[in-house]
């Protein structure tokens, strides 16, 4: 039922057609259809300017052409017009926006209608990664919400997602970490806050290392014993990341966020051999200084600047595990495309690793899968600096989201007074994590962000409390009302929208599925948050002006229409950034 309403699909099949017909050539024409301008019409195709270029003709008559041979061939409700220098605009008249209304009543019928984009493709999201023996602080934020919001777009538009969480639970820090915990581990404060304790202890191994060769020695000692297996290490090591994953997994309940696999660089451990041999046997690496390494003729700087992959005393690094799990994400998973929703700053290392992994790839005959740095910025306090405590450290993520929950309670509290306090207390939970979540999926995850608590809870704006509270107003219609939100009884009658506020709500609605496409396509769900934000403002306006709970059957009808699928798709868009919604705030 719902993928006849694939709109833009649909003008896009169309309009091929017209323009071979029209005496286009086939494969010249990409009909780039897209949201419009409201002033303009719905969709708009531009793709007639390139094709016309490309074949020296003029634009205009020629998206002329195309418009005339389209009569027929789309559906009924659609009306054509050709503006400029050759767009052909397309307006939905409002028995077309109802047809799109009545079909779209479940999450599942928004899905069917956007999950061709991605069927049968397998993406692996790797994102969070944090260290471990450390605490997360508000940098972690970034990749944790930014990148489970996108695995959420990618599964419902079809994909089979992996959510991968990339530990750092190996390397050189071991030895220090592990020097410490054999003198000083305080089991108290173990107990009380594991990461706090590992914080402390690495400090002291590794200032004790700085200052006595002797102690840097005992702790190199004791990373080689690591490395090759002793138990004690061994045990000691696993500890270690034990109590960090479950520290970590404490926040990840509180976003939400759900991995399907936790494999750690030391899960690569056994598969960097494999990963030495295959550089070299391809030719992509070469020996260098004892250390194995592999530059890229043809770049500026990796020219002389080489990806290291095996350093000198043997060991293993960071690039070497990342080659073994591209490897292992496309033999085990068959990954088609694998992201990186990691800091900016490692722009550096992705290019590298990808240069080297295409050329490895390609060497053996191989499919590459896609691979995408989804890269970030950093979060700036109001001073324009990274955020800081006032005494100068990181802010820890927990900390963080304990304060956004307090205020979240005093905004509530202003708002509901008369709400029980328990209640309070869930939704301040859901709105504080929610205003953090959004605050930073609302930008354009590539600049660096103003960190800003007035900003960010705060009912007015492009806020996650102006989505929420804009959810809850509608869901109170229905309470109100005692009517069902969705109830086939109370919609059925509707008949065309007719007011300017029905019809621009509507004209809006039908546009979900290309904010979904917006936000997927550059991978940046903040295309997503805007959509939202607009479509709850179009709901104020059509509510301010138009009574929902009105006499004449069939307006009411209409209009009750009008609100559960704008709750829906408010309610859907919000799920799939990782927010949870709420029924009353
Ligand atoms: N653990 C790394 C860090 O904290 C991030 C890992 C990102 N993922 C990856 N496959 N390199 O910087």
């Amino acid at each position: 039922m719902h993928r006849e309403f694939d709109l833009i699909g649909e003008l896009e099949g169309a309009l091929r057609a017209a323009a071979a017909a029209s005496g286009i050539e086939p494969g010249t024409f990409e009909p780039g259809v897209r949201t419009a301008d409201p002033r303009h019409g719905d969709f708009q195709a531009n793709g007639v300017l390139a094709a016309a270029k490309r074949s020296g003709n003029a634009p205009r008559p020629m998206a002329e052409a195309i418009a005339s041979a389209l009569s027929g061939a789309i559906r009924e409700g659609f009306e054509v017009s050709v503006a400029g220098p050759g767009f052909i605009n397309f307006a939905a008249r409002p028995q077309l926006l109802l047809g799109w209304l009545k079909a779209h009543a479940s999450r599942e019928d928004l899905a069917a209608g956007a999950s061709a984009a991605h069927a049968g493709e397998t993406w692996v999201v790797d994102y969070s990664s944090p260290n471990a023996a450390k605490q997360m602080h508000v940098g972690h934020l970034r990749s944790a919400v930014i990148g489970e919001a996108i695995a959420r777009l990618l599964g419902f538009t079809g994909a089979r997602v992996v959510r991968d969480n990339h530990i750092g639970d190996w390397g050189t820090q071991y030895g220090k970490l592990i020097w410490a915990c054999k003198r000083y581990l305080d089991e108290a404060a173990l107990e009380r806050d594991p990461i706090d304790e590992f914080e402390r202890l690495y400090k002291i191994g590794n200032s004790a290392a700085e200052s006595d060769a002797e102690v840097m020695e005992v702790a190199r000692a004791e990373l080689v014993k690591l490395q090759a297996g002793d138990p004690e290490n061994l045990a000691l090591w696993r500890r270690i990341n034990e109590a960090s994953l479950s520290a970590f997994q404490r926040i990840y309940d509180r976003l939400g966020i759900r991995f399907d696999e936790t494999l750690g660089e030391s899960f690569y451990n056994d598969k960097v051999e494999r990963i030495y041999a295959e550089l070299s046997e391809a030719g992509v690496s070469s020996p260098s200084e004892g250390a194995q390494v592999v530059f890229h003729p043809e770049h500026p700087r990796f020219k002389t600047q080489p990806m290291i992959v095996r350093k000198s005393d043997g060991a293993a690094n960071y690039a070497t595990t990342d080659l073994a799990a591209i490897l292992y994400r496309s033999e085990h998973f068959g990954a088609s495309s694998i992201l990186y929703v990691v800091d900016k700053r490692q722009a550096d290392h992705f290019e590298q690793l990808f240069l080297t992994a295409r050329k490895w790839f390609a060497q053996r005959g191989w499919a590459v899968p896609k691979l995408e740095h989804v890269d970030f910025g950093t979060v700036l306090g109001e001073d324009g600096k990274p955020l800081k405590t006032r005494a100068g450290d990181h802010v820890r993520l927990t900390d963080l989201l304990d304060e956004a929950v307090q205020r979240a309670y005093a905004l509530v509290t202003g708002k509901s007074p008369e709400f029980p306090e328990d209640e309070r207390r869930r939704i301040a939970e859901i709105v504080g994590v929610g205003s953090v979540q959004y605050a930073d999926l609302s930008q354009n995850r590539s600049s660096d962000y103003l960190f800003s608590w007035d900003k960010m809870i705060s009912l007015e704006g492009n806020t996650a409390a102006y989505l929420l509270y804009a959810i809850a107003r509608i869901r109170s219609i229905f309470r109100r009302q005692g009517v069902e939100c969705g109830d086939p009884a109370a919609e059925s009658g509707a008949d065309a929208f007719q007011t300017p506020g029905e019809i621009a709500l509507a004209r809006r609605l039908v546009k979900f599925a290309d904010a979904l496409r917006l936000a997927l396509e550059s991978l940046r769900p903040h295309f997503l948050c805007l959509y939202l934000y607009e479509l709850a403002g179009e709901f104020s306006t059509f509510y301010n002006a138009d009574k929902v709970i009105v006499a004449d059957p069939v307006a009411r009808a209409r209009r009750l229409l009008l609100c559960s699928r704008t709750l829906l798709v408010l309610e859907t868009g919000i799920s799939l950034l990782g927010i949870r919604t709420l029924e009353r705030m």
